[in-house]
């Protein structure tokens, strides 16, 4: 395998007390070395599901089935997270994978000095002694751009700023120099001049430090800001995917289109929404899941879900009607 990573007909389904909720299926992707794959798509489109799944960090009422979810380690030997121990899985996350999530989900905490709480992160994969850990520190908050990091060292997380804390959230992820970082909607929270400082920061990291970067985000702006290549989700399946120049500039799928189409500062005066909302789990149709909100929509879509193939595109989409709608 000469990719960083490969996600191979990833399904996940929630067992619930009212049956089984099939958040994704069939999800597939690659990842390549010191790429960013970004992986787009409106709220409850499956992106947390598929990086949670991944890493094996769903509540125990996760069924997660895969064909392989494989990571090429550190000492170029691959292993298939699907199949890994609880204890291999330990060793990897936060290791050799780091991991950033939107604020809420894994905020710092607030009766630790920050200084602390990266030094945890440094010292669960290494040992070394307290003089060498707090070099260690500083020099993390250095390279997450943190000015005067001696004075920030000893501060709590509330002494920071949203952009500040979330450098830290970053300095934490690359503790242990991961070759995978997954990140969730690591800006969503921030501001746009901070979230550009975020993406940029990302970039220069990505670029020191020669890892990949899996992005998730539902934001098209972000994308063509951050990614190499993208992965269009809906309805917890990939519906188009490809290098980022040529799924954006010339996007296949009727969903992405609209996704484009409802982008801010495209001529601000047609800005629109994709019309109707992502169907539930419980509510998918049976042919191509996006047909009740596509204006292209025939009979044929309904029949059977398009496979995801090139006709002729140049990237794969899965929509029967592409070559006909064609702009
Ligand atoms: N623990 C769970 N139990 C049952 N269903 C779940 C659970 N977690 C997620 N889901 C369902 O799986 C689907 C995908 O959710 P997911 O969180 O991956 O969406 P998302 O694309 O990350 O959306 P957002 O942009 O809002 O973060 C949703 O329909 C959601 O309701
Ligand atoms: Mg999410």
């Amino acid at each position: 395998m000469s990719n960083s990573g490969r996600v191979d007909e990833l399904s996940t389904a929630f067992l619930t007390e009212t049956g089984a909720i099939p958040a994704l299926t069939g999800v597939s992707f690659d990842i390549r070395p010191g790429e960013t794959l970004a992986v787009v798509g409106e709220s409850g489109s499956g992106k947390s599901v598929t990086a949670l799944s991944a890493m094996r960090l769903l509540e125990r009422n996760a069924r997660i089935e895969a064909d392989a979810l494989r990571f090429r380690r550190r000492d170029g030997s691959v292993i298939d997270l699907a199949r890994a121990t609880e204890k291999e899985m330990r060793r990897i996350r936060g290791n050799e994978i780091g991991m950033i999530f939107q604020e809420p989900m894994t905020s710092l905490n607030p009766v630790l000095t920050v200084g602390d709480q990266i030094g945890e992160a440094v010292a669960q994969h290494r040992r070394m002694s307290r003089a060498a850990l707090r070099a260690e520190v500083l020099d993390l908050l250095g390279l997450v751009g943190i000015p005067a990091p001696e004075d920030r060292i000893d501060q709590f997380p509330h002494q920071m700023s949203g952009g500040m804390r979330q450098r830290i959230m970053i300095s934490i992820a690359l503790a242990c120099r991961p070759n995978l970082l997954i990140a969730d909607e690591p800006t969503t929270a921030l501001d746009v001049t901070i979230q550009a400082q975020i993406l940029r920061l990302l970039k220069r990291l990505q670029a020191e430090l020669g890892m990949s970067i899996l992005f998730v985000t539902h934001d098209l702006a972000v994308v063509s800001e951050i990614a190499d290549r993208v992965v269009v989700m809906y309805g917890g399946t990939v519906l188009e995917q490809g290098a980022v120049g040529d799924v954006l500039t010339r996007p296949v799928h009727p969903y992405t289109r609209g996704l484009l189409d409802s982008l801010p500062g495209q001529g601000a005066t047609r800005l629109r929404a994709i019309r109707g909302t992502v169907p539930a789990p419980q509510d998918r149709p049976p042919g191509c899941l996006f047909a009740p909100r596509c204006d292209h929509a025939r009979e044929v879509c309904e029949r059977a879900r398009p496979a995801l193939v090139d006709r002729g595109e140049g990237h794969p989409a899965r929509c029967v009607r592409s070559p006909e709608i064609a702009p």
